[in-house]
């Protein structure tokens, strides 16, 4: 994971969103970034250091005149920073910011920062809106400092407006993005996810245990890298990342279709789909009523076409890149299917070890190519998708 052992220091100012800064720490620690906190008296009204200092698992800082072992906090911390993010971002401490002003340890350090400077400004909507705080962002943004714009809508004041902290999860992409080398700029990359599904009527159907998460990690993970991402999915149960264009398909006659279209314009398709493979050979126009007398019901069923041995054909200069789903003889079947498929890799795995396969959020697999192979420990599905981006790099 690129976060793991990025040094960011947190600064953390006093309002009601500091609930979601603990959320944000929580996340980090969660992917091993090495994480500091700084905080403000008035931060310390609302949440003790100590919560902090229990997350962090570090010494918080609060006084400018500490001096352990000459360690000189407001100098050191962001020395020792690969980037200081305060959130939540005060009017006020965006004002002293503005103004160069250093009367505290939080807005000392800004003046000193040695690193990178984000500010996740939290405010009533009024606050915010002054032209004396718009004014004193646009000086922060022009001296390089990135403003986390923030959201609109309730406030903890009981008005409704832009000032609100985003959620920790979007301060963490934020910081996942300003960390992610984006070695796939300039690439266009198709990506499929989840199951496809075979209707047998209007109310039923055949499809499979994918959760579509190891195909929308990639798709996630090769945006952060810089990649224009055009993901072709069936239902999935993550939410899709955001900046990424995405097509929504059902059977997998749809996602052939889907990806037929988008392929000539992609540099490369990395097939984590798991289309359903075979459909009724006939799909009732009305909902199939229940037999009450017994009688046993059975369904024809036929093979769907084979997405990627059909899309070789229109295959130029793009790789292929295709999984193989296996329960037995993983490494057979896997370097049958990457001949047959005509791929240039394949990542295996066996979904019956535990921690890999469907609806986990691990996967253990072997990359083989043809000339080949690599095999894996058990890791997350976004560390398994740059493993599977690097061959592209
Ligand atoms: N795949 C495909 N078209 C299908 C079924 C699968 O293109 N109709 C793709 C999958 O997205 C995956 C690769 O082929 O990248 C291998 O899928 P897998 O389910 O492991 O194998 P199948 O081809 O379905 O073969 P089998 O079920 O016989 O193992």
């Amino acid at each position: 994971m690129s976060l793991s052992g990025k040094r960011v220091l947190l600064g953390v100012s006093g309002g009601i969103a500091i609930y979601k800064t603990l959320e944000l720490l929580s996340r980090l620690n969660r992917v091993g970034a090495d994480t500091t906190v700084v905080m403000t008296r008035g931060a310390a009204e609302f949440v003790t250091p100590l919560a902090f200092q229990t997350m962090s698992r570090r010494h918080v800082y609060t006084d400018l005149f500490s001096d352990e072992d000459g360690f000189i906090p407001h100098i050191d911390l962001t020395r020792e920073a690969d980037l200081f993010l305060i959130a939540p971002a005060t009017a006020n401490v965006i004002a002293k910011m503005a103004q160069g002003l250093a009367d505290d340890l939080l807005s000392s350090t800004a003046l000193a920062a040695h690193c990178p400077v984000m500010v996740s400004p939290a405010m009533n909507v009024v606050m915010y809106q002054n032209p004396a705080t718009q004014a004193n962002l646009a000086l922060l943004r022009e001296r390089g400092i990135r403003v986390i714009e923030p959201e609109s809508g309730w406030l903890a004041c009981a008005e409704m407006g832009e000032g609100r902290m985003p959620e920790a999860a979007e301060l963490f992409d934020v910081i996942e993005d300003f960390f992610t080398e984006k070695d796939l700029r300039g690439k266009r990359l198709l990506v499929t996810a989840g199951p496809t599904k075979e209707r047998l009527d209007p109310v039923r159907f055949l499809t499979n245990d994918s959760s579509g998460k190891q195909g929308v990690a990639i798709a996630k993970r090769a945006k952060l890298r810089g990649a224009d991402v055009c993901l072709v999915h069936g239902d999935v149960s993550v939410p899709l990342p955001k900046g990424i264009e995405t097509r929504v398909v059902e059977s997998t006659e749809d996602m052939l279709d889907a990806l037929k279209q988008a392929l000539p314009d992609a540099d490369a398709l990395i097939m984590a789909a798991a289309p359903a493979d075979f459909k009724p050979v006939k799909r009732a126009e009305e909902k199939m009523k229940g037999l009450d007398d017994g009688r046993v019901r059975t369904f024809d069923v036929v093979d769907t076409p084979d997405i990627l041995k059909s899309l070789s054909e229109l295959v130029t200069d793009q790789i292929m890149i295709g999984f193989a789903t296996e329960t037995e003889h993983l490494m057979e079947n896997a370097r049958e299917k990457l001949t047959k498929k005509k791929l240039d890799y394949i990542v295996a795995n066996d979904v019956t070890q535990q921690g890999a396969g469907f609806d986990v959020d691990t996967n253990i697999v072997t990359i083989l190519g043809h000339e080949g192979e690599r095999s894996y420990p058990k890791m997350s599905k976004e560390d398994v998708a740059d493993r599977i981006l690097d061959l592209l790099v």
